[in-house]
């Protein structure tokens, strides 16, 4: 079996802490494609092969579940809403929102994106030209209002700045609890149980407000004018109020940080190649002319689309997918003990130079029609695999080309000259201390 001596796993602790991606990186490169990690107690396997995506995700996805530590942790948040369930309430719970989400009603998702971006360039023309803005908390504020009104009909935007924190908060406390083997009961009052509890607290209120309005709304005969998700959860039977909490959280928490954070590694790209910002920028002007991006813009603004396509390959957000397996069995031959974890990494799988030319540089080009370098799908998977494939997928993509483009065709961003920008491999792969960048407008 390929993977490092305990003593060795010992010894790397502090690198594993200091940075997880690399040591990831290096376990790829060093002991292949299925590497087993010396855990007392836990057998953990990480796969760094196409197949191995295929196998586990796909194909042998009845036999591996999420009763991981990763799905584990981030229930403590979520619930038992749609990312973290498995089986029989995760069929239901799939059946019954996958509509919500069908390419043929994103159209109605455009307007609400708009408004949010409206916000936002709104927010940036009052500032001065060459004033410092910081990129991630404003893709943070953005895609928690795009997806509050995309999918509740809710205009979360007033709470915007307290939400955004508190999911923040919550999310921290989910990875500093499974980074620790010795985390403390939740019931004790430590630092990072407290701030669990108060962003708890924070996000069961605005589900309460949220689901309260919606009452008294139909009660008075005035829901929305197209039913949305909300109202498909609302008249779901067998969802209880803790239920329908799970999957409102859920879709909060899964719908807005992976956008914002790929939106900011975005921003944070075009800023160091400038050649691809000029490029975009041209595609932008041309397309709409001077208007705002609407549905109908989507299919022109083709380079638009594989500069975020690039985008989540060199950073893809949720950097790691963890299953268990349910039964004995192997992974590409390896033999994998029922009971044992088998995780992917989609950072590193895009970054692996036997699928990806040139892996580290970014090159939006590579996904221009014809290019084929997207060889297999299962070794570009931001959005995941199999039937667990992300449910907002296509939402995501339409709304990171419409902010792209508008803003684009409004300002520009440049890096501050002087800041590192360091990656901090949360639940998501974050900019560390978020990402500051100078704001220069176009007109
Ligand atoms: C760039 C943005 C996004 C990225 C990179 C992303 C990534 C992912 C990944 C990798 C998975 C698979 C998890 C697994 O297999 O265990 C997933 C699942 C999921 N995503 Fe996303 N996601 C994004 C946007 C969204 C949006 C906008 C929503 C909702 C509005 C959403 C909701 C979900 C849900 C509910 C699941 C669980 C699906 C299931 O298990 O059936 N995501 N996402």
């Amino acid at each position: 079996m390929a993977g490092p001596e305990p003593l060795d796993m010992l010894r790397a602790l502090p690198r594993i802490r200091r940075d997880p991606l690399e040591f990831l990186t290096h376990a790829a490169q060093t002991y292949g494609d299925v590497v087993e990690f010396p855990i007392p107690g836990q057998r953990v396997f990480f796969a760094n092969h196409p197949d191995a995506v295929k196998q586990v995700l796909q194909t042998e996805h009845r036999t591996h579940d999420r009763a991981t530590v990763q799905y584990q942790s981030l229930s403590l948040v979520t619930g038992n809403g749609l990312l973290t369930s498995d089986g029989e309430l995760w069929r239901k719970e799939r059946r019954l929102m996958q509509p919500a989400f069908h390419r043929a009603v994103l159209d109605q998702f455009v307007e609400h994106v708009d408004i949010a971006v409206d916000r936002l360039l709104a927010s940036w023309a009052r500032k001065r030209d060459g004033d410092v803005v910081d990129v991630d908390d404003a893709m943070m504020r953005t895609a928690l209002e795009a997806v509050g009104r995309s999918l509740f009909s809710h205009d979360l935007s007033g709470e915007a700045g307290e939400l955004v924190q508190a999911v923040l908060k919550a999310l921290d406390v989910v990875v500093a609890r499974a980074r620790s083997p010795l985390a403390a009961p939740l019931s004790w009052p430590t630092l990072g149980n407290v701030a669990l509890r108060n962003s708890l607290r924070t996000l069961d209120r605005t589900v309460e407000v949220m689901v309260g309005a919606r009452r008294e709304a139909l009660r008075r005969g005035a829901g929305p004018e197209t039913p949305d998700l909300l109202a498909m959860l609302m008249a779901s039977e067998g969802f209880d109020d803790r239920q329908l909490r799970d999957e409102i959280v859920t879709l909060i928490v899964a719908g807005h940080e992976t956008v914002a954070t790929s939106l900011t590694w975005t921003w944070h790209l075009l800023g160091q190649n400038r050649e691809v910002r000029d490029k975009l920028i041209a595609e932008v002007d041309d397309v709409l002319k001077g208007e705002r991006p609407r549905f109908e813009h989507l299919s022109q603004l083709t380079y638009t689309r594989q500069v975020v396509d690039e985008s989540l390959r060199l950073y893809p957000p949720a950097w790691v997918i963890s299953r268990r397996a349910l039964i004995d069995g192997d992974v590409m031959g390896v033999e994998v003990p029922a009971g044992s974890y088998v995780f992917v990494s989609p950072y590193v799988l895009h970054r692996t130079k036997d699928y990806w030319p040139e892996p580290q540089t970014f090159n939006p080009e590579r996904f221009a029609a014809g290019a084929g370098e997207q060889n297999s799908r299962f070794t570009y998977i931001p959005f995941g695999a199999g039937p667990n494939l992300c449910i907002g997928r296509d939402l995501a993509l339409m709304e990171a080309v419409l902010v792209v483009a508008a803003v684009a065709s409004t300002c520009t961003l440049d890096p501050v000259i002087g800041h590192q920008v360091t990656l901090d491999p949360l639940v998501t792969i974050r900019p560390h201390g978020g990402l500051p960048m100078v704001l220069k407008k176009r007109f």
